[in-house]
């Protein structure tokens, strides 16, 4: 079976970049930058990755990616998350990126952007992995910064693909972002937001009725709204669920109580994805791996997810049809 999901071609379909950074590298960009990380080692640092909720690890993240100052640091970064895109056959990915936890401290938009943008370009002649960009608005600041946010995008929009929303969910619902989100739609971006990871399912709602979204990150707690889940399905809405970042941030208890499997028997389109894979313990392989024994998946659970990666991507429908063509002629080798 782990042979079996490693060498699947597979798509990652809810990952933040800032929260691929290995201490290892985090390190390394902090000394050439001569910046102090307030943790004296490698070790150190891994030990503080222990969290009971989704803002005890905000805290650290934003504090992690701190370091990130150049064009250079963006694409180290985004390149060594796509070299171990390969090494998993992660064939295509779709990556987030937080402008404003840069912007904020004065690293322009353009520095982040073509950083990222340029790791992707490569990735994509060296290592055969393609990708999509999704510009995450950070819900715990104003529309307005949204806003602001937006109009720096501009001049690169030909680099993202997509709008997202992300960071400290409770007491920040969708509905604060209605008129950025239907701003950065006329502009042509495609809608997503995380909702339902710590909110409750009307938030869910919020996101698809007010912000139009296409794809749900997260979404658990749909399963408190059976209303809800029937119209996810009517509209044919993928949810990107992260099991391992889901146990990390004490989401769900235990990866045998993942509600993973009922989501999928309820007839909701799953997605398998890491999250931030550098805090949560395992890149998008180990989350197949530990959630099919958790839940005693089979090879036809594991397939439907991976089919789900490709079909419920940002993709143009000919690469989809592609991508698609390469799963069914692996499976059929199996
Ligand atoms: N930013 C990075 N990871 C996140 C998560 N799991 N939820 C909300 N915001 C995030
Ligand atoms: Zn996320």
């Amino acid at each position: 079976m782990i042979d079996f999901i490693e060498k699947l071609p597979k798509a990652e379909l809810h990952l933040h970049i800032e929260g691929t950074f290995e201490p290892e590298l985090m390190f390394e960009i902090a000394k050439r930058n001569q910046i102090e990380i307030p943790f004296a080692s490698v070790k150190e640092l891994k030990k503080a990755y222990q969290f009971n909720c989704l803002q005890d690890f905000l805290d650290i993240y934003y504090q992690g990616a701190q370091v990130l100052v150049y064009e250079q640091d963006f694409y180290d970064l985004t390149y060594a998350y796509l070299k171990k895109c390969a090494a998993q056959n992660v064939r295509h990915t779709e990556i987030m990126f937080d402008p404003q936890t840069h912007t904020e401290r004065g690293v322009s938009f353009e520095t982040v952007i073509n950083g990222i943008s340029l790791a992707c370009q490569v990735a994509k002649e060296e290592l055969e992995v393609s990708s999509i960009l999704i510009m995450s608005y950070l819900r715990h600041l104003s529309e307005e910064k949204a806003f602001e946010t937006l109009q720096q995008s501009i001049p690169f929009k030909d680099k993202i693909t997509a709008i997202g929303l992300d960071s400290s969910e409770k007491g920040n619902p969708p509905s604060k972002f209605k008129n950025v989100f239907e701003a950065s739609i006329k502009a042509g971006f495609i809608p997503l937001a995380h909702a339902g990871e710590e909110g409750d399912a009307d938030y869910i709602w919020e996101a698809l009725d007010i912000l139009k979204v296409a794809r749900i990150d997260h979404g658990n707690n749909a399963l408190q709204d059976e209303n809800l889940i029937r119209e996810i399905i009517k509209r044919d809405i993928a949810l990107t669920v992260c099991p391992l970042s889901n146990t990390a941030l004490q989401v769900v208890d235990d990866l045998k109580n993942h509600p993973l499997k009922k989501m999928m028997e309820l007839g909701l389109k799953i997605t398998v994805n890491s999250d931030d894979p550098a805090y949560f313990g395992g890149q998008v392989n180990q989350n197949y791996i530990a959630i099919q024994k958790a839940l005693q998946l089979s090879k036809k659970d594991i397939y439907e997810l991976v089919k789900n990666s490709f079909q419920y991507s940002l993709l143009d429908n000919e690469t989809k049809q592609k991508y698609l063509k390469e799963l069914e002629t692996y499976v059929a080798t199996c």
